[in-house]
């Protein structure tokens, strides 16, 4: 398993001082330099990923001595499947460039994979883009796709803290739309929303941070009106791997005509760090999300492309002991809330837990903030998803773990409004 910061005093005081040393260095350079440069406007709506550095700031505060228990992480705690490890070492001497789209045979493969999974019959290596990470499919598809004031259509809760910037750094603008209160997508509230303007729907499912599956019933129904104004679907399928549930209606075959697809290996298998995904389109958005990455990124780091084909050598499947450990922690998570009272969804997919603060607090970000402090506990607050009065739970950490977790939250309910 992946270390836990907490429990390796020697590793966190090794980190805590090499943060302090980086610390002074970086202020040290700052004044001799002393220097006049300006940011660009364009940053001005752009912030680092409050997930991310929420989670940097808890690894933080755990390699500084305290005991933190991490539940905002969006990645699983799992090490590299060893089939992904050992593919990659016989393959680290290959060093050159790949086209830019990624290798042959892993569009190929990505295409194969995904006309099984999906059922859709035009899916060809030529519509398959290797992407470093689902970030670059999305930033490129944006930009690809994106002209000066076009809308992008976000429901909320969602995984807004990085949909915004991304979306808004490409001219766009961004369109709030609330998802049903059992947070499944809402037809009749994006109808509501579509201006002439509408370019992008974004359909996240499983969803980021709610772990929802939406039911086929309401994408299908979006997919008629959609098609009717010939609005594209961007399917961001991250988490179709992680599940609990029997047949997903998967989102690209809920009938989209305009359809990009981006996936990856992040979730599925472990590799956050590895930076691998892929975009499926038609030719010509694939075509010009591989001319952007060009420029950008060139092509995704040649050993986590022999990692995603190492992935779907293996259907990517994520290993049966991680769902079943995911499973398990589900279960206690749904369970102690229930007990302890604190309203909660119950995920069809992810790793998350959405939990309503709204009867405990007016604030969900200082209430999480306290949470952290008195007890060392991390959950996401709503705010990072445009959710105010809620918070992400993620149930990846260890039995034991995330049991203390839970005791700390149940007994800070318990003690009663934070305002
Ligand atoms: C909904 C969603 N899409 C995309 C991503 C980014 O994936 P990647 O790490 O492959 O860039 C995440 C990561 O948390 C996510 O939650």
């Amino acid at each position: 398993m992946t270390s836990w910061y907490a429990q390796q005093p020697e590793s966190s005081m090794l980190t805590s001082l090499s943060v302090q040393r980086y610390n002074l260095s970086c202020v040290n350079l700052y004044k001799m330099k002393n220097n006049q440069i300006k940011l660009a406007n364009r940053l001005v709506s752009v912030q680092e990923s409050a997930t991310l550095s929420l989670n940097a700031k808890v690894k933080q505060m755990a390699a500084g001595g305290r005991t933190v228990y991490n539940l905002t992480a969006g990645e699983l705690a799992t090490d590299t499947p060893g089939y992904i490890q050992s593919f990659v070492a016989e393959r680290l001497h290959l060093n050159k460039y790949t086209p830019v789209a990624g290798l042959p045979e892993l569009r190929v493969a990505v295409a194969l994979h995904a006309s099984e999974f999906y059922g859709l019959d035009w899916i060809r290596a030529e519509n398959v883009v290797a992407t470093t990470g689902v970030k670059a499919a999305l930033s490129a598809t944006f930009l690809a796709l994106l002209n000066p004031g076009d809308e992008v259509i976000v429901p909320v809760p969602g995984w807004t803290t990085s949909y915004r910037p991304l979306i808004e750094l490409a001219g766009g603008i961004v369109v709030e739309v609330p998802l049903t209160a059992e947070y499944d997508i809402d037809p009749t509230a994006i109808e509501a929303a579509l201006t002439a303007k509408t370019k992008l729907v974004i359909v996240n499912s499983p969803h980021n941070p709610t772990g929802t599956v939406f039911s086929r019933e309401a994408l299908e129904s979006l997919a008629r009106l959609l098609n009717e104004k010939n609005i594209t679907v961007i399917a961001d399928d991250i988490y179709t791997k992680i599940i609990y549930q029997d047949n997903i209606p998967l989102v690209p075959t809920c009938g989209f005509n305009n359809l990009v697809v981006v996936n990856g290996f992040s979730k599925s298998q472990a590799i956050t760090g590895w930076r691998i995904g892929y975009l499926i389109a038609d030719k010509l958005v694939a075509d010009a999300v591989a001319s952007l990455l060009s420029h950008m990124t060139g092509n995704a780091p040649l050993p986590s492309q022999y990692a995603a084909l190492a992935a779907l050598q293996h259907d990517d499947q994520p290993p049966l002991s991680t769902i079943s450990a995911l499973r398990a922690q589900r279960q206690l998570v749904l369970d102690t809330l229930d007990a302890s009272g604190i309203p909660h969804n119950s995920p069809g997919g992810a790793f998350y837990v959405f939990l309503d603060l709204r009867g405990l607090t007016n604030d969900s970000a200082l209430w999480c903030s306290t949470l952290l402090n008195e007890t060392g506990v991390a959950l996401v607050p709503g705010e990072a998803f445009s959710a105010s009065g809620f918070a992400r739970l993620t149930f990846v950490a260890e039995k034991h773990l995330l049991t203390e977790a839970l005791e700390h939250i149940t007994t800070f309910a318990q003690k009663g409004l934070v305002p």
